[in-house]
């Protein structure tokens, strides 16, 4: 049982595979070069988070929410450069899932494979959210008032007729009170949310062509939207305003992690596309590096920018942050036309997200872990077909009823598992791939001395979390036992990299996406153990025994 619960692909018999299925399918169109990578990745990366759930964290961290964005990226880059190592080897769809197959065995991928549904789908169920306020705001700026139960879930319309109530003000108008009735139940839904996804589901369907063509062009209005921010906003910035930088300490900044994380996802979902890509084992590196660098310098600027503008205490509940600022300042001309362009921005999230997940279960598909019509390529359309429209339902039935922040936590936990495994894999790459002839190489840094010596820095820095943690054992808060479990894991890192020479990069890969993990509310890991557990299940009733390599 052991044995086959980890069993392993080789990479030869990957490739292979890969090869006779896209011939047996007709094949994927290969047109995807480094330039479309790279508006790929900024269309995946830049959506509802800079425009939406940096609020929050720009509230509870004040302007020192830019260290957060330069660790976050920190993070991320040693991700990318781990995916670059694994993407140059394993030039196949299916990203981390793929990879994970190759290094940890089947059932890992497995869990891999499940976790990347929540980065993909039930993230995709935020931004489609976000698009909602967004879009929203838009016709409300025209004139077009939707019916209020028409824009919203249940547990916001709840929220919001109960601070309505206790602040006195008229309840008529709230959705919560103008709701048709169901017998007992009060019709209440997300209406544009479910409409974006069934659209853009359907132009994923139809290719990867126009699908390129749309994201691209949704990228050019969005960079340029974001500078007309930057070059219009730094004239309002208001010094006085970064100080205090740190209004609730470094424990405030924290509270945005996986805001911010959020923001950061996706660069990694273009090694999805690697069977669409002209030359994936040259460019996927370089897509992934390069958006990861441009949005980082975005968001920074960003970050620095609208803490500057407005007080950091003013984005209490803001959902809009980035057109809320120039509503603050008196220019709500420009705050409109950043509605606008938060919602182009989110449709090319969704887009990206949508042709991810089905491609990440095509892979799935292919090995037998689920069934075959996962991996149908359309005769016409050449992309596969079931998938996407499974993704469509999957992403667009929750949107109409579920609570964002419901959501938010869950996506930044299965991302961050889904980066720690693709990290620790490169750590166990098998020896035979090292032979294969690649255009990127992990750059090896011996990590003998530098991780037991960062790990004394941490432990020194932490001291008093770590005696705090020790010394309340038996009632402490679940996170801090979150906290203590990642101790260990550092230390049992530092030991082996002493001990084995362990390449740097993975390694703090690993530490720092567990870090990060480890600071998101604990509930949401209940969730996520729940996910997880119902994703076992599956596997064990289905694909354990019609796995092809069983
Ligand atoms: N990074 C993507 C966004 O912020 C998921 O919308």
């Amino acid at each position: 049982m052991n044995n086959s619960l980890f069993r392993k692909k080789s990479l030869e018999q990957i490739l292979k595979n890969a090869e006779a299925e896209s011939h047996s399918n007709g094949g994927m169109s290969k047109i995807l070069g480094v330039r479309d990578l790279v508006s790929m990745g900024i269309a995946a990366v830049i959506g509802a988070g800079i425009f939406s759930t940096i609020g929050a964290a720009a509230y509870d961290g004040g302007p020192g929410v830019i260290f957060l964005f330069v660790i976050t990226a920190i993070t991320c880059g040693f991700t990318a450069l781990c995916y670059a190592e694994f993407a140059s080897r394993v030039p196949v769809s299916g990203s981390a899932y793929t990879y994970s197959y190759v290094t940890f065995g089947e059932v890992v991928a497995w869990i891999i494979g499940w976790a990347l549904i929540l980065e993909y789908a039930i993230g995709n169920i935020v931004v489609a959210i976000s698009w909602s306020s967004y879009f929203d705001n838009i016709l409300q700026g025209i004139g077009i008032v939707l019916p209020r139960w028409m824009v919203t879930d249940t547990t916001t319309a709840l929220k919001l007729y109960e601070a309505a109530q206790a602040a006195g003000k008229p309840l008529e108008n709230l959705a919560w009170t103008a709701a048709p009735m169901v017998g007992d139940t009060r019709l209440i839904f997300n209406l544009p949310a479910f409409v974006i996804v069934i659209l853009v589901t359907i132009l994923a369907y139809i290719g990867i062509k126009e699908s390129k063509k749309s994201a691209n062009a949704m990228v050019g209005l969005k960079l340029l939207v974001l500078l007309v921010v930057v070059v219009v906003g730094v004239f309002f910035i208001n010094t006085d305003n970064w100080t205090p930088f740190f209004p609730n300490e470094f424990g405030g900044v924290l509270k945005g992690v996986s805001a911010v994380f959020f923001a950061y996802i996706g660069f990694d979902a273009i090694s999805t596309t690697a069977e669409e890509c002209a030359n994936p084992q040259r460019d996927l590196p370089r897509g992934m590096i390069y958006s990861l660098i441009i949005c980082t310098v975005i968001y920074i600027v960003i970050a620095l920018v609208i803490t500057g503008m407005v007080n950091y205490s003013e984005f209490q509940g803001v959902a809009d942050p980035l057109a809320y600022v120039f509503d603050k300042i008196g220019q709500p001309k420009v705050g409109y036309f950043v509605s606008v362009s938060a919602v182009v921005a989110a449709t090319s999230v969704l887009l990206v997200f949508q042709i991810g997940q089905p491609r990440i279960w095509m892979s799935m598909s292919r090995d037998g872990l689920l069934p075959k019509a996962f991996s149908k390529i359309h005769p016409k359309y050449s992309t596969p077909s079931f998938a996407t429209i499974m993704t469509g339902f999957l992403v667009a039935i929750p949107a109409l009823f579920m609570d964002a922040s419901l959501v938010t936590d869950l996506t930044s936990i299965g991302t961050l598992f889904a980066f720690v495994l693709v990290c620790g894999g490169v750590l166990v790459l098998p020896r035979e791939s090292r032979t294969v002839k690649k255009s990127f190489s992990l750059p090896y840094i011996n990590g003998q001395f530098i991780v037991p010596a960062l790990w004394i820095v941490f432990a020194f820095l932490t001291r008093e979390r770590i005696f705090g943690g020790f010394s309340h054992f038996g009632n402490e808060q679940h996170q801090e036992y979150l906290f203590l479990i990642f101790v260990f894991l550092s230390f049992a890192f530092s030991v082996f990299s002493f001990l084995r020479k362990w390449s740097l990069i993975p390694v703090l890969g690993v530490l720092c996406c567990s870090y990060l993990m480890i600071e998101i509310p604990v509930n949401s890991w209940f969730v996520f153990f729940a996910w997880m557990a119902a994703g076992l299940i599956i596997y064990f009733g289905y694909g354990y025994r019609r796995s092809k390599i069983a």
